[in-house]
């Protein structure tokens, strides 16, 4: 069985109902996911995972929530050369640049992105949750 982490900051719960979403869809597929909030993952934990499943909002201007998903997420960038990678997050006025920084990040640290990064504009509709799950299975 495949183990899937799920591993996001939500401040609103928007991408918080995506990391649900996803670990949904994982579960579906017969992964074993664990899910953690920002605060509770680091680079130690990714070794025990087949695939990581990453979800941070577009922050500031267009970065990544800077105080705790940045820091936690640049510690495990070393570890993610070949692993299975899946981005995920929502945002409110701009047109995703974000997540397209992110993704060039996560390709330029040798990681295996196993789709394009999934985002949806503040609150995930049907077809967002959807799209959350279909990520899910693909990283199970
Ligand atoms: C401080 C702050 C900065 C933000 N910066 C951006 C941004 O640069 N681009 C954007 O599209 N949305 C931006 N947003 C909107 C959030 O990405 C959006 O509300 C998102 O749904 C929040 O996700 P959450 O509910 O998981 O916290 C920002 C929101 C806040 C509070």
């Amino acid at each position: 069985m495949s183990k899937v982490a799920v591993v996001y900051w939500s401040s609103t719960g928007n991408t918080e109902s995506m990391a649900n979403a996803v670990a949904d869809g994982a579960k579906a597929a017969g992964a074993e996911v664990s899910v953690f909030e920002t605060a509770d993952f680091d680079a130690a934990k990714v070794d025990g995972f087949d695939a990581i499943a990453f979800g941070c909002p577009a922050m500031g201007d267009e970065v990544l929530e800077e105080d705790e998903f940045e820091p936690m997420f640049s510690s495990c960038e070393a570890k993610l050369s070949g692993k299975k990678i899946g981005l995920f997050g929502s945002y409110g006025w701009g047109d995703g640049e974000w997540m397209h920084n992110w993704e060039d990040k996560c390709r330029e640290d040798g990681a295996l992105l196993v789709s394009d990064g999934v985002i949806c504009q503040e609150e995930p509709d049907d077809e967002a949750v959807e799209k959350c799950k279909e990520l899910g299975k693909a990283l199970a």
